[in-house]
């Protein structure tokens, strides 16, 4: 994976599959602290302490089509590359926290990328979902929520073509003057 941002879908979709409705992404840069951390937060149905301690280990999933789990192993590499971490915070029934931390200015740090593109695809394919998304550069923020233009759209759905160009001219507007080096 080039992009940390496709990291970001696969963590998203492990979110979906457990049933969440509602999906946090937090992206905050500091450069002071030369740190960027990614957090996906969700309401679904969340892991017991021992899945959570096999979930640890790359080679645990609860797919049946295939043997080995990806997505979080390849997040914690990206972030470990970089002199980083990742951590799952989970408790079943509530929802699950999974953070990675890294170093904004090692070589190794695959850029962001696309975030807008996961952001938008992630309501384009799920419409029926709740997603916010946050960024920070250097304290200056921005933030989407989907539930606040659901209060403005009334029954028009968030995947109507024209409302999922709405929502991306105001993602591309209002990140650009935080002017992300990520
Ligand atoms: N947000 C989450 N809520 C509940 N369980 C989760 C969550 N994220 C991961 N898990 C559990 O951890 C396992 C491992 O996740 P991981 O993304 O590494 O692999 P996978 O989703 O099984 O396979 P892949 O991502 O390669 O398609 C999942 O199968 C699931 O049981
Ligand atoms: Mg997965």
């Amino acid at each position: 994976m080039r992009e940390l941002s496709l990291n970001v879908l696969d963590i998203a979709q492990n979110s979906i599959a457990a049933g969440a409705t509602l999906i946090t992404i937090r992206v905050t840069e500091e450069s002071a602290a030369d740190r960027l951390s990614i957090t996906v937060e969700d309401n679904g149905r969340g892991m017991s302490p021992e899945q959570l301690q096999k979930v640890r280990d790359p080679f645990y999933t609860t797919r049946t089509t295939r043997k080995v789990g990806m997505g979080i192993p390849l997040f914690r590499m990206a972030a470990e590359m970089t002199g980083g971490s990742l951590d799952i915070r989970s408790e079943l029934g509530q929802g699950t926290t999974v953070m990675a931390v890294f170093t904004l200015s090692h070589i190794d740090r695959m850029p962001l990328g696309d975030i807008q593109g996961t952001v938008t695809a992630l309501i384009r394919l799920n419409p029926q979902l709740d997603f916010r998304y946050i960024q920070t550069v250097d304290g200056a923020s921005f933030e989407l929520d989907t539930r606040k233009l659901r209060e403005i759209l009334g029954d028009v759905p968030l995947n109507q073509p024209d409302v999922m160009e709405w929502i991306g001219g105001y993602l591309r507007e209002n990140l650009e003057p935080l002017r992300s080096q990520a």
